[in-house]
């Protein structure tokens, strides 16, 4: 049976819009039910209002703490009846009251290839290592940080005049391979 995802983000948004996009074109047996942004200038928000996806914006800030804001969100999810729990983007950790709500069935996608390069900035930690490949990670997501069970991962070869930018960009483009397909084969459950 097709599954109910619900995604977080906190910015541009263009996992997100793929994987709407492989969903609409057979790729991917799935529908979007919710995005949540812990920012309100998200791109991402604009491309849920072009799908008529529901979104939400949740400022951890205006919580009386993080556990109520996670309570918010899983409150959210819930009631869109969301099955896996999609992070694309979302700059946030994930902690227990998620965690307990939907355990093992938060998924997320790294530009590195883990377990190498956690955290922010990790193409520019690739580029500062000298590696010559890189690539992306999907993974489940425990309570440290880039560090659940790897799903599936994708590489690429670092060129001798990459900057970050253009490291960055060809990663993203692999991102884009790697997560709905990642994600149609945990939902399968085909790994
Ligand atoms: C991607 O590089 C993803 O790997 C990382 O954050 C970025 C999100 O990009 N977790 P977008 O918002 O999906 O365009």
């Amino acid at each position: 049976m097709s599954k109910n995802l619900g995604v977080l983000i906190s910015g541009r948004g263009s996992n997100f819009e793929n994987i709407q996009k492989k969903i609409e074109a057979g790729a991917l047996e799935a529908q979007i039910c919710c995005v949540i942004s812990n920012k309100k200038t998200a791109g991402g928000l604009e491309i849920a209002a072009h799908y008529r996806i529901p979104s939400y914006t949740l400022n951890v800030s205006e919580f009386e703490s993080f556990e109520k804001y996670e309570q918010e969100i899983v409150r959210i999810l819930k009631e869109h009846k969301v099955d896996w729990v999609i992070l694309a983007g979302y700059l946030r950790m994930v902690k227990k009251n998620l965690l307990q709500a939907f355990p093992n069935k938060i998924l997320n996608i790294h530009p590195s290839l883990l377990p190498a390069f956690k955290g922010l900035n990790a193409q520019e930690q690739a580029l500062a290592a000298g590696v010559k490949v890189a690539g992306c990670t999907v993974h489940f997501v425990n309570e440290d940080l880039d560090s659940g069970k790897i799903v599936g991962q994708k590489a690429l070869q670092v060129l001798e005049d990459d900057t970050v930018e253009s490291l960055s960009s060809r990663i993203l483009t692999l991102e884009h391979q790697l997560y709905p397909e990642a994600i149609q084969a945990v939902i399968k459950n085909t790994l």
